[in-house]
This record gives structure tokens, C-alpha cells and sequence, in this order.
């Protein structure tokens, strides 16, 4: 579904990805983890098309992303949640949610989407910059799925939210990936990306040292002590 082979990426006269390979498969769920800086959202950034790659191919449903222009990639069902979410200050939830769709409104995936995430239909009409952090993160969550995605790449999604929300988002994105969409997760919590994703990428300097099943990791405590740099609690 998604592949990235030998990915390379220059800003500059810095070397920031330097040969990064993985893939997710149909309807599975894959988290890119790894310390401060390594590049996890530089290689989501050059998925999505916002940074271009210096080597290698980067291929989603046979279709080569690396020759797409980045507003036609979301197109193709890669929704992407980024790191610091995204949402338009002043824009309301309605006009936040419909922003990607042209023309008419798409009640019934608003529906849906107000399933995953109640309290956004509570706020329909409140102003983007005054929902919470949790709420805010929904409302991303959520303006992706309204493009009906097959893959939702999400950069810490539960980065600095209070820890009453942190689960009811994680519990969604599990539901978001049981009812069929793929998912790639960056995460600063093991903890949870282990839980939540059966397949783990480990980056470090720009290149991934580590990919296999979550269960494995989690029997190896020392590798995820060694690129994570801390014990991993079981
Ligand atoms: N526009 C830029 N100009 C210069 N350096 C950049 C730029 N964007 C990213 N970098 C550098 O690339 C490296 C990787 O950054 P990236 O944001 O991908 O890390 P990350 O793994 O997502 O880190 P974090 O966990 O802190 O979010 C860092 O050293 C960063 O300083
Ligand atoms: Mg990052």
C-alpha cells in the first residue's frame, strides 16, 4: 500500500533522511518511533509531498507520490494529521471538518465522524483557536477522515493533551484502523504505539535500524532502550 525504498532527503546542505525503507500493508497499523530530531516528521513530511526527496521512491497503491504534487496526494486516500495539528484558528469545527471537501457537504460522513468524536458536534460553531488541545487533535483527526482516507498518517497525535482525552483518542484511532483505514503512527509513547500498532519501525539518524512485529520489541527490551534510550516498561 505504502512504500518508502532508500528515501533520501536534503534541507540544505544537511543529510536529514538518509536511506529510510519501510511500508504498511492494506488495513494495518505501523508506528515510526524514535528520539528527538531522528526525522519522523521529516519522512511524513516527504510522504505527503511537502518536502522533496533527493533519492529513492516513495509509492502509495502503485501510484509513484514522489512525482505527485502535494495537494493532489490527499487525493489519492493518504490523510495526514500533522505534528501541532494544523486546525485554522479562525475557521469553526463545521468549516475546519469541510475545508479539503469541494462543493456540497457530506452530512453522513459528518455523522460519522461525530461518532468517533462527540464533543465536536457540541462545538460546531466554535472558533478553531478556542478548543482545547484534545479537542483540537479531534477536529484533525476528524477533517481527515472526512476525505474517507484508506491510509491516516498521524504525527504524535497525543502530544501535550490532557490524559482524560490522550485515551479517547487513542480508543479512536484503534476503531479508525478496526474499520479497515491503515494506519502510520509517530509516537512518543512506546507504550501505546506497541498496543496500538502490531508492526514498528525504529529510526535513528534519518535511516530506520529497526522493523519487525511490536511483540518481538517488546521481548527485546534492549533495542528499544538502545534507539528509544530508555527500559521499556512490560
Ligand atoms: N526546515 C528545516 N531546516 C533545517 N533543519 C531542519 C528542518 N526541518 C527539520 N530539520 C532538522 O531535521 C532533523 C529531523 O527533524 P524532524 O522534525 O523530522 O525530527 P522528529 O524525529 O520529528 O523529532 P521530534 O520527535 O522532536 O518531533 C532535525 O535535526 C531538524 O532540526
Ligand atoms: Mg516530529
Amino acid at each position: 500500500m505504502l512504500s518508502l525504498r532508500d528515501v533520501h532527503l536534503h534541507i540544505g546542505k544537511l543529510h536529514i533522511l538518509q536511506g529510510v525503507t519501510l511500508e504498511v500493508k492494506p488495513g494495518e497499523s505501523a508506528a515510526l518511533l524514535g528520539r528527538n530530531g531522528v526525522g519522523k516528521t521529516t519522512t511524513l513530511r516527504a510522504i505527503m509531498g511537502l518536502i522533496p526527496r533527493s533519492g529513492g521512491a516513495i509509492e502509495f497503491d502503485s501510484v509513484d507520490l514522489g512525482s505527485c504534487p502535494a495537494h493532489k496526494i490527499p487525493r489519492h486516500g493518504i490523510g495526514y494529521v500533522p505534528q501541532g495539528r494544523g486546525i485554522f484558528p479562525n475557521l469553526t469545527v463545521l468549516e475546519n471538518l469541510n475545508i479539503g471537501l469541494p462543493g456540497q457537504r457530506d452530512s453522513a460522513r459528518e455523522d460519522y465522524v461525530f461518532t468517533c468524536f462527540p464533543r465536536l458536534k457540541e462545538r460546531l460553531k466554535q472558533f478553531g483557536n478556542t478548543l482545547s488541545g484534545g479537542e483540537q487533535q479531534m477536529l484533525a483527526i476528524g477533517r481527515c477522515l472526512m476525505m474517507r482516507p484508506k491510509l491516516i498518517i498521524l504525527d504524535e497525535p497525543t502530544e501535550g493533551i490532557m490524559p482524560k482525552l490522550v485515551s479517547q483518542i487513542r480508543r479512536e484511532i484503534h476503531r479508525i484502523n478496526q474499520s479497515g483505514v491503515s494506519v502510520l503512527l509517530v509516537e512518543q509513547n512506546v507504550e501505546t504505539a506497541l498496543k496500538l500498532c502490531p508492526r514498528v519501525f525504529l529510526m535513528e539518524k534519518g535511516t530506520i535500524v529497526y522493523s519487525g512485529p511490536s511483540h518481538e520489541l517488546k521481548s527485546q527490551p534492549e533495542i528499544v532502550h538502545r534507539y528509544l534510550g530508555f527500559t521499556q516498561k512490560t
